[in-house]
């Protein structure tokens, strides 16, 4: 079963002669990675205490060992609604399960990261505290919930932990300080919390004038950085905001875009504060609460109440449509700037092997763009790349994603389902596999609304598909005829052949927007399970859930 490919991996991870009794074990369960680099973070600091220390994706855990185990500690991120992220579902699960044994023996400790624009904030981790005191394990100190700027909370709740772990655990060094182990995830020591200043090369529009969608193709040089990435990753892009819409807010709220402010201890310009200092697109509820109170609207008091309807209209607004509909003046520069978040880098997936671009990065931008009121919106990220220049600055680092990988051997198969920029990592995967000569059959699935303007790196696949690397294309072009056509309909009707592909040993990779998409290609995979695999609709998800624990179904969707 699954468990049991997935405690070699563990073991390989755990310093063998260490009794459980005697080990801090630390799982995280992440999409995005942050719990990942919190979770290396206090295993760095952790061992640096002299203590013996298991660190482990909580999907390579074996659940059978808890049972054994003194002191856990869980770092766990929520998805969307509520939902555990793809790693955690299975000790998720368990915990829940009747199979799960009494913990009477065990400390814990959960770090819960979340999103509160969302209803069910940080909801993973409060099930795994719940579950764990109900199973009878004591907590070392309380849960911390973590928004999205999660980045003090969470190092003060490091220190503490590794406080209230000390009577628990054997140690002969000193408590050392956070800052001289912050992690950096390439070798090259470049990470979130110390981007690269790279170049951008290149921005150029890929989807035709005609186009409902604006697509870019950004190149952009790593230089001497040394960074490394693999097909799979994803590059953290910061940005600036638009410097028309920090106008625009300025303006509105009457308010002097030199007054000066203070950021934790630094003081610089209001103007300078929005633009590269705080989110102006993501709203938050407290933002939407704040707002509430300032312009005394009854009407918006009433959204900011209900956590449905602040959830969706912080879903289709952003600051400036927030400041339109109810404006406020009675806030000063400071106050404006304590209520904002601080930027958050955006994550893109990586579109280049560096075996074919070598110290280049390449990414494929979706501008995100709206209109409200006659008044163009943009996305924070997209905007700011969609209107960058050549030879302009853009700071960077590498999220690695070991769960979006190739398989090791290049002659298994492939079937790589990327609608819309979703195609991004599967440039990436090709032009690896070309450099590699691979053997494996390679299959993509692509859809996008018109063949004429919209198939992006057209004349690549044709390429590929001429020297034979790529094996089969299948495209859906949505708006090219009466009836819309997805991918999935293509997946559907080439079934058989799919099957026989997952057969063969095939690995399965889906990509793209996570909302609707994944969810129906998802269902048209259990179909062809169903259709051709003889399975019923329940074992049939498990087939699917089966190869997804074996490493061989893996998703990249956002
Ligand atoms: P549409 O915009 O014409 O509805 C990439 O965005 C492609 O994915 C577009 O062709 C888009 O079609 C399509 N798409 C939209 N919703 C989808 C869904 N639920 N499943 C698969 N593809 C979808």
């Amino acid at each position: 079963s699954g468990y049991l490919a997935a405690s070699a991996g563990v073991a390989a991870q755990t310093t063998a002669q260490v009794q459980p009794g005697n080990t801090l074990t630390i799982l995280y369960g992440s999409q995005t990675g942050n719990s990942r680099g919190i979770a290396s973070q206090l295993a760095q600091q952790a061992r640096a205490n002299g203590y013996a220390v298991n660190l482990s994706a909580m999907g390579e855990y074996n659940v059978r060992s808890l049972k054994q185990e003194q002191l856990l500690v869980v770092i766990v991120s929520t998805q969307g609604e509520g939902d555990a992220p793809d790693d955690a579902i299975e000790l998720h699960k368990f915990l829940a399960s009747k199979r799960a044994p009494k913990l009477e023996q065990l400390h814990y400790a959960v770090l819960a990261l979340g999103d509160s624009s969302y209803e069910f904030f940080c909801q993973t981790g409060k099930d795994f505290d719940e579950r764990l005191a109900a199973l009878g394990a004591k907590p070392l100190l309380p849960r911390v919930d973590c928004d999205v700027d999660y980045q003090q909370l969470s190092e003060q709740w490091q220190q503490q932990l590794l406080v209230a772990v000390q009577p628990h655990l054997q140690t002969s060094a000193q408590v050392v300080s956070i800052d001289s182990v912050k992690p950096a995830n390439t070798a090259s020591g470049y990470s979130k919390q110390q981007p690269y200043e790279a170049d951008i090369l290149l921005s150029q529009k890929i989807t035709g004038r005609d186009s409902t969608k604006d697509t870019r193709h950004i190149e952009i040089d790593l230089g001497e950085s040394g960074i490394q990435y693999q097909p799979g990753d994803a590059l953290g892009v910061y940005f600036s905001n638009y410097a028309a819409l920090v106008d625009e807010l300025l303006s509105s709220l009457q308010l002097d875009g030199d007054s000066a402010v203070m950021l934790q201890d630094r003081a610089l310009s209001l103007r300078q504060a929005l633009l590269d200092e705080k989110e102006l697109t993501q709203l938050y509820p407290g933002l939407v609460q704040f707002w509430a109170q300032h312009c005394g609207s009854d009407e918006l008091q009433a959204i900011a109440d209900d956590r449905e309807q602040s959830r969706l209209f912080i879903r289709h607004h952003q600051l400036a449509d927030l400041q339109r509909l109810y404006p406020i003046t009675n806030v000063d520069a400071q106050q404006l700037i304590d209520v904002l978040r601080p930027i958050t880098p955006r994550l893109y997936s990586i579109a280049s092997s560096q075996s074919e671009v070598d110290t280049e990065v390449h990414l494929t931008v979706g501008l995100v763009q709206e209109v409200r009121d006659g008044i163009p919106r943009y996305g924070a990220a997209s905007g700011f790349l969609a209107r960058a220049e050549e030879g302009q600055k853009l700071r960077v680092y590498v999220e690695a994603n070991k769960h979006f990988r190739l398989p090791t051997d290049p002659a298994t198969p492939v079937i790589m389902i990327g609608p819309g920029t979703g195609v991004a990592p599967f440039r990436a995967f090709m032009q690896q596999r070309a450099a590699q000569g691979a053997s494996g059959d390679s299959w993509l699935f692509f859809g996008n609304p018109h063949f004429e303007q919209d198939f992006l790196y057209q004349t690549e696949w044709q390429q590929y598909l001429k020297t034979g690397q790529l094996s089969r294309i299948s495209l859906a072009f949505s708006r090219d005829q009466q009836q819309k056509i997805y991918v999935q309909q293509r997946i559907r009707e080439q079934g058989e052949a799919l099957w026989q592909w997952l057969q063969r040993g095939a690995h399965l990779y889906l990509c793209g927007d996570a909302e609707r998409m994944a969810k129906d290609v998802q269902q048209a995979l259990v179909d062809v399970v169903v259709a051709y695999g003889g399975l019923d609709a329940e074992a049939a998800t498990e087939y699917l859930e089966n190869l997804r624990q074996q490493g061989r179904f893996q998703k990249d969707v956002y």
